[in-house]
């Protein structure tokens, strides 16, 4: 029995891919949702669900935003927060790789901004990604600012306790973050996940599910749950 009914919920980055998912499933388990994001568009109606334009990077409007939200039972962070590096370290324009930070800013921004909101017996979600602990080349901002991720989450989490907070860490999943289309798109996509013991992209409600298990059970915190079709082990 799902014990989400009648709770409240804001998912910042809800409006697309791993976060639009988590508001559908958080919806239909008759959970409220406030989605943030910052076009304040949602591409579909949800029942239940309501959207607000904040960017996480803005802490004067994340503090106004949470604050006209009031108290939750549990706070999701899915945003992207900016452009991310990719390329060689050793070639980068370094304002870019500080620039691919923004992603840990807006996430501990949340944090800071929002935890007081959540109720004691609720909890915290952030996302990070597979290159955090699977090194590829070229990905080196990626892998540093999810490393981060993961870390922010074990340093605070039991600063927050008795609130629990935890990371979802997605493999490579099919969602507007990447702007490829048609053929291109699927040749990247399947290249990327070849060497994969489930050899294909995730899908974004794959990903929400793990998000919904890590809101849901009680007796997890401070870790980080892998929804990444075996790429750790690739
Ligand atoms: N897709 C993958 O393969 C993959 C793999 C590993 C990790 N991840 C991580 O999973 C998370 C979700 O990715 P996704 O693929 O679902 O991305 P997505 O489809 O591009 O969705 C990103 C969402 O974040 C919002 N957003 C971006 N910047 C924001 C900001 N500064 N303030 C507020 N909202 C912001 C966007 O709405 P607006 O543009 O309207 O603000 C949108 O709702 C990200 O942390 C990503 O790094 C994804």
């Amino acid at each position: 029995m799902s014990n989400l009914k009648g709770k409240k919920a804001v998912v910042i980055g809800g409006s697309s891919g791993i976060g639009l998912e988590t508001t559908r499933l958080l919806s239909e388990a008759g959970v409220e949702v406030v989605v943030g994001c910052r076009r304040g568009v949602m591409p579909e109606s949800l029942i239940g669900v309501t959207v607000r334009s904040v960017d996480v990077l803005d802490r004067e409007g994340l503090n106004t935003f949470f604050a006209s939200v009031g108290e939750i039972d549990y706070l999701v962070n899915a945003a992207t927060g900016g452009d991310r590096a990719v390329g060689p370290f050793m070639d980068m324009d370094l304002d870019g790789f500080q620039a691919s930070f923004a992603k840990l800013w807006g996430y501990t921004n949340s944090v800071r901004l929002g935890a007081g909101y959540v109720k004691d017996s609720g909890a915290i979600v952030l996302v990070s990604g597979y290159p955090a602990r699977k090194v590829k080349t070229g990905y080196i901002a990626i892998s540093t600012v999810g490393n981060a991720v993961e870390g922010f989450v074990r340093a605070i989490a039991a600063e927050l306790a008795p609130k629990r907070i935890n990371v979802v860490s997605p493999g490579l999943i099919d969602t507007p973050m990447f702007a490829h289309q048609g053929s291109e798109r699927e040749e990247f996509l399947s290249n990327g996940t070849s060497q994969h013991l489930i050899p294909r992209a995730g899908k974004p409600e794959e990903v929400a599910k793990g998000i919904l298990f890590a809101l849901e059970n009680e007796f997890v915190t401070g870790t980080t749950i892998d929804v990444d079709g075996g790429a750790l082990l690739s």
